[in-house]
């Protein structure tokens, strides 16, 4: 039996479509109901067969929640750890760390418990450490603890680490670390809020560069490093290194929408953030921009996935390609 958490998010309804379409016997966990018809929207993009959804086994719990995990946990013999809180918001930051490292220093307890075969974990690029010398990053690049790091990349980290921690307790692990991921079915949150934006007429654009990968070839090198003989490694995912103007650029294209047309420059999100900053303090609302997501917005970080590449010969979808699948599935939903 496979234990898949965060089953109600992106990359987790995307896994549970592809184990299933594989024949797996899959348990999912769940908070609540009314994200499970996320992911059977998910499963509606791939195909009209209904009995396939049906096949999940839905388990509430929460990862945070011991005694809801451990009956979770039975009979299970590989762990895909999808669940996770992303957030560039600072107020966030505590609940963060409860849901990301402690969340999976329980998950990691149970599956070192349970003597699982192999525990695979969806990590980040956010925490990969930066290129020293202008090289492409890769998974040999360490995150830097002294940096002005953000929340997320804090807990990504540490959650990282309770992963390690089970490699050396004896569980098999494997670790993605995925750059911004792009997949269908989720547009009010993480990556999916940039279509939702550019459909809603967003017109600024920054010029900073990053890693994007869609979400089938996440879970598929996922699947792939999890029925091989590769143990206690990570693997950057990232499909290309393309500017946030030319990923609008695309999204625009996909949606038949007109092109962000206003280049907003670091000295304008340095005083927006800040103004955000007041305003949220007021409003008790969350900022509409944080110190770290402006920053992120112009950083330049660029990333190599030649290991898997390589290594399985792995061959990653194009961006164009991922975006025009998902602006089609946007606007027939
Ligand atoms: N999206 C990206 O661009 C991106 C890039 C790199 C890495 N990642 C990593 O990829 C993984 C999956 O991200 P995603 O994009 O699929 O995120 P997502 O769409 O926001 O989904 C998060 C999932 O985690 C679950 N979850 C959160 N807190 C939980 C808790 N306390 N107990 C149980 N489940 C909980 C959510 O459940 P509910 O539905 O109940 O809220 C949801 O199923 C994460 O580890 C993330 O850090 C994402």
């Amino acid at each position: 039996m496979i234990l898949v958490t965060g089953g109600t998010g992106l990359v987790g309804a995307h896994l549970l479509y592809h184990l299933i379409k594989n024949d797996e016997k899959v348990r999912a966990i769940y908070r609540s109901e009314e994200r499970i018809e996320k992911t059977k929207k998910v499963f509606s993009f791939y195909t009209d067969d209904a009995s396939l959804f049906s096949k999940i086994e839905w388990f509430k719990a929460d990862i945070t929640d011991v005694p809801s995990m451990i009956p979770a946990f039975f009979d299970v013999d590989k762990v895909y750890h999808c669940a996770a809180l992303i957030s560039f918001n600072p107020n966030d930051y505590r609940e963060m760390r409860k849901v990301n490292i402690h969340g999976t220093a329980i998950v990691v307890n149970l599956a070192i418990d349970a003597k699982i075969k192999k525990l695979c974990f969806v990590g980040s690029i956010a925490s990969v450490g930066d290129s020293l010398n202008g090289n492409l990053i890769t998974e040999e690049n360490e995150w830097n603890k002294e940096a002005d790091n953000n929340g997320y990349s804090i807990t990504k980290f540490g959650a990282e680490m309770e992963v390690w921690r089970a490699s050396q307790e004896g569980v098999k692990v494997v670790i993605v670390n995925p750059g911004v991921i792009l997949g269908s079915g989720f547009y009010t949150t993480g990556s999916g809020k940039l279509f939702s934006q550019v459909y809603n007429g967003f017109k600024f654009y920054t010029e900073g560069i990053t890693g994007f990968v869609g979400v089938t070839d996440v879970v598929k090198a996922m699947m792939q490093l999890m029925n091989s003989k590769v143990k206690n490694e990570r693997f950057i995912l990232v499909s290309e290194n393309k500017s946030f103007k030319e990923i609008f650029f695309l999204i625009a294209d996909s949606l038949g929408k007109k092109r962000p047309s206003i280049q907003i420059k670091p000295w304008q999100t340095a005083i927006f953030w800040r103004f955000a900053w007041v305003v949220s303090k007021f409003t008790g609302k969350e900022p509409l921009i944080s110190k770290y997501s402006a920053r992120s917005a112009h950083s330049i970080s660029k990333y190599s996935s030649e290991k898997i590449e390589k290594r399985f010969n792995f061959q990653f979808t194009k961006i164009d390609e991922v975006i025009k699948e998902v602006g089609k599935n946007f606007m027939e939903n």
